[in-house]
């Protein structure tokens, strides 16, 4: 079959790489891709914010399967427009990513369901939210309701900060994204990773992980999109995912469906795990970055049949054969990230690093450039290894990071230091 993902990040890059490894695939496209994804799939320039662009570069290449990467084409209906043309799609319809794209109706559905999650209120102006936290005190969570490109998310510590941004999101830093402002508990406990395939009725669990969102060792400096991951996620143990799922993943697609909008997708949980208890942070409508990176890694060619199963609403049927293994992803970034970087700098000796299935740079934010590759972006390459034991997936991953050539680059040293 011929099929289409959108992206071009290493979340891409990793799905893209697990794909091609089934022998369903014959043709692989990735819209728009990038200099690493080129090297194993065709890249198409396409607006993929653009349904109905879409739609048409897939009625001209004899598309099969669809698969939607961000979450920015799925707000806008991309997935929508997909399968009203008759393309078999992965991707839940723009009114179900509402679980990601609007963080007040995440919230709407929780009440609804009663899915254990922080108490909030929501605001559409700007003095009542600064009086709800002067009476809550810090710390708290400030949210700005709509999608802001992972930076909407204020974990304030003092009552300034969060007043402080509350003042920033009413004054439209985040656009339309700010007008109406989520404020929230502050959750105590260890956050992780959960991502369930469903067909709007049945759901599959297919792994856990866990990433680093601050840029520097020990958890420390600014927040990025995420330094590097491991899964699975020895904090989410069975148990608790099967209470995750009992009472907080499947009362969310019951009450999806209830409501018309059944969820057909990925649906990713982030989760604050304390006591035993398994609370919701929030949801995304699609793989985590660099999250997937390490699930593609440890699900291979079957990423293809379970997303296949998901869009063909033959989920129940469907099952994940895991190998009892561990893998674990490094970001390099350009120096500067999550700041200003610079683009342009030269990257070397990747050509020389192993690519099977135990080891692959998978790339983010790289062009091509005179037979080269060159940084093109904050997130560059995500470095992945597999292991039996997680030590051994971090150890083989910093051999890799080691035997890259890339002065204008830096990356965490401690990636997996919680688990291990
Ligand atoms: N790793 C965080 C995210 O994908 O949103």
């Amino acid at each position: 079959m011929n099929i289409l993902i959108l992206g071009s990040g290493g979340r891409e890059h990793s799905l893209a790489w697990a794909v091609k490894q089934n022998p369903k695939c014959d043709r692989l496209i990735v819209a728009p891709g990038n200099a690493g994804i080129a090297q194993l799939a065709e890249c198409a320039d396409i607006d993929i914010l653009d349904g109905a662009t879409v739609v048409t570069f897939c009625e001209e290449n004899a598309v099969d399967f669809v698969i939607v990467g961000p979450e920015a084409p799925l707000a806008a209906g991309v997935a929508d427009a997909c399968r009203a043309a008759g393309l078999l799609t992965f991707g839940p319809s723009a009114a179900a990513a509402r679980l990601e794209a609007s963080k007040a109706f995440t919230k709407e559905i929780c009440d609804a369901c009663a899915a254990p999650t922080a108490a909030y209120a929501r605001f559409t102006e700007a003095s009542p939210a600064r009086a709800y936290i002067a009476e809550k005190g810090a710390p708290i969570v400030v949210k700005a309701d709509g999608l802001a490109a992972g930076k909407g998310v204020i974990v304030a510590m003092t009552e300034a900060e969060a007043i402080a941004a509350i003042d920033d999101m009413f004054a439209g830093e985040f656009g339309a994204a700010g007008a109406e402002v989520v404020i929230e508990d502050f959750m105590t406990g260890e956050e992780a990773s959960f991502f369930i395939l469903t067909d709007g009725t049945a759901a599959l669990p297919i792994g856990t992980a866990q990433d680093h969102k601050r840029v520097g060792d020990g958890d420390t400096g600014p927040n990025t999109g995420g330094m590097g991951a491991y899964s699975p996620a020895p904090v989410l143990t069975e148990a608790l995912q099967q209470q995750a799922m009992d009472r907080i993943v499947l009362p969310t697609i019951r009450e999806m469906a209830r409501r018309g909008t059944p969820y057909q997708g990925v649906l990713y949980a982030g989760l604050m795990i304390e006591n035993g208890e398994a609370r919701l942070v929030e949801y995304n409508c699609r793989f985590g970055d660099p999250e997937t990176q390490v699930l593609m890694m440890r699900l291979g060619a079957q990423a293809l049949d379970l997303m296949l199963a998901c869009a063909k609403g033959a989920l129940a049927q469907a099952q994940v054969n895991w190998a009892e293994d561990h893998a674990l992803t490094v970001v390099m970034a350009a120096n500067g990230y999550p700041g200003t970087y610079a683009r342009g700098s030269q990257i070397r000796r990747l050509d020389t690093l192993p690519e099977d299935s135990r080891h692959m740079v998978f790339h983010a934010g790289t062009a091509e450039r005179d037979g080269g590759i060159v940084a093109a972006g904050g997130r560059v390459l995500n470095v992945t290894a597999r292991g039996t034991t997680l030590a051994e997936a971090r150890e083989a991953a910093y051999g890799l990071v080691d035997r890259i050539d890339w002065p204008g680059g830096f990356c965490r040293r401690d990636i997996g230091w919680r688990a291990l």
